[in-house]
């Protein structure tokens, strides 16, 4: 069985069916990238599996046990982490106050992450650790919502679209740290615009598309696959 377990999975907006049926496994320690154009379901799927947007059906099963339609703390505890589209810190606590906000017991097996850990991956955040989260840049706000969800010790982290918005030469740390992450065996499952960067992090990746999972493969087949590409991510 593998890490994380999704099947049939439905997921509605009020009556708008926005989930159509999803399967996907994610094994141990493995990075993933989902694919897709915009509006294809990518951030609901994410949000599905942290009981964000409650499923309509189907099942999601991490490590064994079933989440589905638990509440999204308890997902949480049982070992999924997320990282949100919207950078979510508390701006009135400094980045060391967010940090230690972040510790959580973490679920049995997964990679116990430190303080110091995460300002060895963001050195950005040991020099402002005494600055209010509320006045550091949008960059920043990244990376200290990515260690957030790391001090919560997750055996699989969802990641929406941590690069959009950043400069060069950040998108490269936060593209080291996620292969890191993957290193130190905490599955990643990785919604990634930049199609260079989706490809270059995962052994697997897979796109979307109206709600479905229209392909899955390894990077390599994809790059051979023109046709996915045109039909589901170029922009016509
Ligand atoms: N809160 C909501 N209420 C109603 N419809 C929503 C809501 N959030 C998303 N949708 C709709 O669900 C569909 C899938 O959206 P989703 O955010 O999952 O797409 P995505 O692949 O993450 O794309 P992107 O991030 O580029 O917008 C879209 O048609 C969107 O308009
Ligand atoms: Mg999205």
């Amino acid at each position: 069985m593998s890490l994380l377990e999704i099947q049939g999975l439905h997921a509605h907006y009020g009556k708008s069916h926005i989930l159509h049926g999803i399967d996907m496994q994610v094994e141990e320690a493995s990075i993933v990238s989902l694919l897709g154009r915009n509006g294809s379901g990518r951030s609901t799927l994410l949000k599905a599996m942290m009981g964000l947007v409650p499923p309509t059906a189907g099942t999601i099963t991490l490590a064994g046990q079933a989440i589905t339609g638990k509440r999204p703390f308890d997902i949480c505890r049982q070992g999924l982490g997320y990282v949100p589209e919207e950078r979510l810190v508390f701006p009135n606590l400094t980045v060391a106050e967010n940090l230690a906000m972040g510790g959580q017991k973490g679920a049995p097996g997964a990679h116990k992450w430190s303080i110091d850990e995460m300002y060895d991956y963001f050195p950005r955040l040991k020099e402002r650790n005494a600055i209010r989260a509320g006045y550091l840049s949008g960059g920043e706000q990244q990376m200290l919502t990515i260690c957030r969800s790391l001090l919560g010790n997750p055996r699989v982290l969802l990641i929406d679209e941590p690069t959009e918005g950043l400069a060069p030469k950040i998108v490269d740390v936060v593209m080291e740290v996620i292969l890191d992450i993957g290193r130190r065996g905490v599955a990643v499952v990785l919604v990634e615009q930049k199609l260079t960067i989706a490809l270059k992090v995962a052994q697997k990746v897979m796109v979307m598309g109206h709600g479905e999972l229209v392909y899955s493969g390894t990077p390599d087949e994809l790059e051979a696959s023109p046709d996915v590409r045109r039909n589901w991510l170029e922009v016509a």
